[in-house]
């Protein structure tokens, strides 16, 4: 993978809603009505606008990603992603379905203008996606993405376990 893409690429151990880039993306249910997890904390911090936002977009599908502003957090704007349901598909179906989560969410972002974007591991919690499959997945789709679209600057995988942290590190390493 060339140096130019890669340098573009961080992986951080921590809390996404604490990130001060132009996107966080949520790793929502397709209500986009709030959760648990990551949609919690980004709704928790975001403060109740931001549902209120949500209410107007009617919802999103699998593999689709939508903007709304960040209110309370650092980040300007939250893109919502809903990830596949690991079990409730061929391995196939869900692979698909993720890629295209991360391709739709770096795709709004540079559609948005934006330049910067900070990726959870989506579909790795109550969504049950095994993290090494997922974290290859999403690694792999930014680096496609960053070849064919130079307006994004960076690309932040957070991670909020180490070892977590740790399967991306490695994935990276592998590709350089
Ligand atoms: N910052 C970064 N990562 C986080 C944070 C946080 N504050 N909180 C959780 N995570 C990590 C989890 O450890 C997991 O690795 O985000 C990853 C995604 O886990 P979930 O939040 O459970 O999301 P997902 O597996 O995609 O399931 C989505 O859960 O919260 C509900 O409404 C949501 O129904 C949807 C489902």
């Amino acid at each position: 993978m060339q140096k130019s893409i890669l340098r573009k690429i961080e992986i951080r151990q921590g809390d996404i809603t604490r990130l001060q880039v132009d996107a966080i993306v949520n790793a929502a249910n397709s209500s986009l009505l709030g959760g648990g997890g990551v949609d919690g904390a980004i709704h928790r911090a975001a403060g109740p606008q931001l549902l209120e936002e949500c209410r107007s977009l009617g919802g999103c599908p699998t593999g689709e990603a939508r903007i709304t502003k960040g209110y309370q957090l650092p980040a300007a704007h939250v893109i919502h992603t809903v990830g596949p349901v690991y079990h409730r598909m061929n391995p196939v179906q869900a692979e698909n379905l993720l890629e295209q989560c991360y391709r739709n969410s770096l795709t709004l972002a540079a559609d948005s203008g934006l330049s910067s974007i900070a990726f959870p591991a989506i579909s790795c919690g109550v969504y049950g996606y095994p993290i090494e499959d997922a974290c290859r997945i999403a690694v792999d789709s930014a680096c496609r993405f960053l070849q064919d679209n130079p307006s994004i600057q960076q690309v932040v995988f957070i991670l909020f376990s180490e070892s977590d942290r740790q399967v991306y590190e490695r994935h990276l390493a592998s590709i350089r």
